[in-house]
């Protein structure tokens, strides 16, 4: 099985009212852990690169990481660019080797978000690549961009089905709650989306895939793993997972997780280290954290996404 693009996948998970996860990597051992897990339940997965992981690992070097997962485990896997700042950046991902990749216009106008994702959409098709765009503004932190609830804003349906037909997208990520980070909702408040939008969003535009960012449930039996091993992770709070399960039986196709890696993988590190304190061999440590990252996919892909038994 070669790299894909996620066509087939979101067709599929559309009808079957499941949904692709879309994890972010930075380095081996995340790879490992999240294709094993896939593997194990026979399951596609979308594997994503943000300009902060190019930054720490460089573009080869993942996309080399990304090359030998879809090698060792025949299963279908995109190459995805996450939240692409601009045009350059999409063209050298596009050129780079990926099979998708996004352009992130929110922070713009509705007219240079659709010029930019215009641009994109037409240099990625010539290529057999394929776009994802975001419209609504999420809070929260990507990279260095931090938005605050007062600047974050409800995608509407009506937009995203002019933006779609203007721009030729294939997915479309929209803000209907969510929020990138660990502390998502207030505490003391009821986390709630706005699934009134996706039906709308459906209504307009039966069978378009949406993607739902800031998507991590922020599991807190690994926040409480890491506060019992020296972790100071106070009021961190994550969207619902009966909630993901809902949304994944709509209009969401791509649902994109990377919090819960972070805090799967640093859980088992820290637990390594205070039960064996004398350990200094990478590896030592890094096994676990790739085995924590394994058991968290694995639980995501069966009991959240549901695309279990999909490859
Ligand atoms: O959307 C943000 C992702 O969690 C990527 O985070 O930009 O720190 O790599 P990052
Ligand atoms: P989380 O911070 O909720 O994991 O969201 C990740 C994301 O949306 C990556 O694009
Ligand atoms: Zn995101």
């Amino acid at each position: 099985m070669p790299i894909v693009t996620t066509t087939e996948m979101f067709e599929k998970a559309y009808k079957g009212g499941y949904a692709i996860g879309a994890f972010n990597v930075n380095n081996m051992e995340i790879v490992q852990g999240i294709t094993e897990a896939a593997a194990e339940v026979n399951s596609p997965l979308i594997l994503q690169v943000s300009a902060g992981a190019r930054k720490y690992a460089k573009h080869v070097y993942l996309t080399k990481l990304m090359e030998a997962a879809v090698e060792d485990t025949g299963l279908p896997i995109a190459l995805h660019l996450d939240h692409g700042a601009d045009f350059e950046i999409c063209k050298s991902c596009v050129d780079g080797g990926f099979t998708s990749v996004m352009i992130d216009g929110s922070s713009r106008s509705f007219e240079d978000n659709i010029a930019v994702t215009r641009q994109v959409v037409e240099y990625a098709h010539d290529h057999g690549v394929v776009v994802e765009g975001e419209l609504g503004r999420l809070e929260g932190v990507e990279d260095d961009v931090v938005v605050s609830a007062e600047d974050s804003s409800y995608t509407r349906p009506e937009d995203v089905q002019e933006f779609v037909e203007r721009t030729g997208v294939d997915s479309l990520a929209i803000a209907i709650g969510t929020s990138h980070g660990a502390y998502k909702f207030k505490p003391g408040t009821k986390p709630q989306l706005r699934f009134d939008i996706l039906e709308e969003v459906a209504r307009r535009l039966p069978g378009f895939p949406i993607v739902l960012h800031g998507a991590s449930s922020v599991i807190p039996k690994y926040v409480d793993i890491i506060n019992a091993n020296g972790g100071k992770l106070v009021d961190a709070i994550g969207v619902p997972e009966d909630m993901l399960r809902k949304a994944a039986s709509m209009a969401v196709c791509k649902i994109n997780i990377d919090s819960d890696l972070r805090l799967a993988m640093t859980a088992g590190i820290r637990q390594h280290f205070s039960e064996h304190p004398e350990h200094f061999d990478p590896r030592q440590y890094l096994t676990v954290g790739r085995d924590y990252i394994r058991e968290l996919v694995k639980d995501k892909i069966v009991n959240v996404l549901g695309s279990d038994g999909k490859a």
